[in-house]
């Protein structure tokens, strides 16, 4: 693989490489095989493949969350070369190759902007949109891969590809989990021990509340949920909503659910002091 950090190296290798399809995979380090999923559709689908390293300050509304976000370059560096070819490329940008001036761009998302992270982290996908974008003019990719875990955050990239007519497909890499069920995220390591002990909670919540689907009506299941989590001293739950894939409306009672959606529970737990979410598809029948 090949690492480099400036916008004309990155230029001069994709044209030399001549490619195609070319595969993206953005990342904000802290990598680990939830990432490496990601990765590896990418390759299978593709001769060349980018992937970015860059910890975008414009998508933290919380600056002790920047400043405290892990970092860890030389572990990244390893991992990805366990799975990238020798043509692949890392991108490893600096704030000012991304943003040469501030980027005062506004996007609009409607109701996406709207519901469960979007209320928690005014501006969060603002940010998101605003580095995701300037990736997609730098590297010019045929098709991304964003994680199912970031659920909300997935569907927000699919609108925001809708808008600027871009050509790339998005992919999305089903959630990896560890073996006791808890969502691979680099927030994890960020847990105390005992929080972590814990935190299978979140996945057996979830799953006990998609099997509830079958028979149980919505603010049933929700006060299911509130227990479980809540239950656990250190744990709090944010949100738990059922939203349907495109538009996240959540829905408050089962007679509301359309036929022709593929719905979702959303969660976002407060454990200890990280911030951890998760969701799982949800059947009605
Ligand atoms: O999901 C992430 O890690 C980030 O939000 C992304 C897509 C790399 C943008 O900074």
């Amino acid at each position: 693989m090949r690492v480099i950090s400036t916008v004309i190296e990155l230029d001069n290798l994709i044209e030399e490489t001549n490619l195609i399809p070319l595969g993206f995979v953005p990342t904000m380090g802290a990598l680990h095989e939830g990432h490496l999923a990601l990765v590896n559709i990418a390759i299978k689908k593709c001769p060349l493949v980018v992937v970015s390293i860059f910890v975008n300050p414009t998508q933290f509304n919380d600056k002790n969350d920047l400043k405290n976000y892990p970092r860890t370059i030389d572990s990244d560096l390893a991992l990805l070369g366990t799975v990238l070819r020798q043509t692949d490329i890392v991108f490893t940008p600096d704030e000012k190759e991304i943003y040469p001036q501030e980027d005062t761009r506004k996007f609009l998302f409607g109701n996406l902007d709207n519901v469960m992270e979007a209320l928690h982290r005014p501006g969060h996908f603002n940010g998101v949109a605003q580095v995701v974008s300037r990736f997609f003019e730098l590297v010019k990719p045929d098709i991304a891969v964003f994680g199912l875990k970031d659920f909300q955050q997935l569907t927000v990239i699919k609108n925001l590809v809708g808008q600027t007519n871009n050509k790339v497909k998005i992919i999305p890499c089903p959630i990896v989990r560890e073996k006791d069920g808890l969502a691979m995220s680099s927030r994890n390591r960020l847990l105390d021990k005992e929080i972590r002990n814990h935190a299978p909670v979140i996945y057996k919540t979830l799953s006990a509340a998609s099997v509830m689907a079958g028979k149980y009506d919505i603010p049933e299941i929700v006060s299911f949920v509130e227990k479980s989590i809540n239950n656990i001293p250190g744990f709090s739950l944010e949100y738990f909503e059922v939203v349907d894939d495109s538009e996240l409306i959540p829905v408050r009672k089962k007679e509301d659910i359309k036929p022709d959606r593929q719905y979702y529970g959303c969660i976002a737990v407060k454990a200890g002091k990280i911030r951890l979410i998760d969701n799982i598809n949800i059947a009605f029948d």
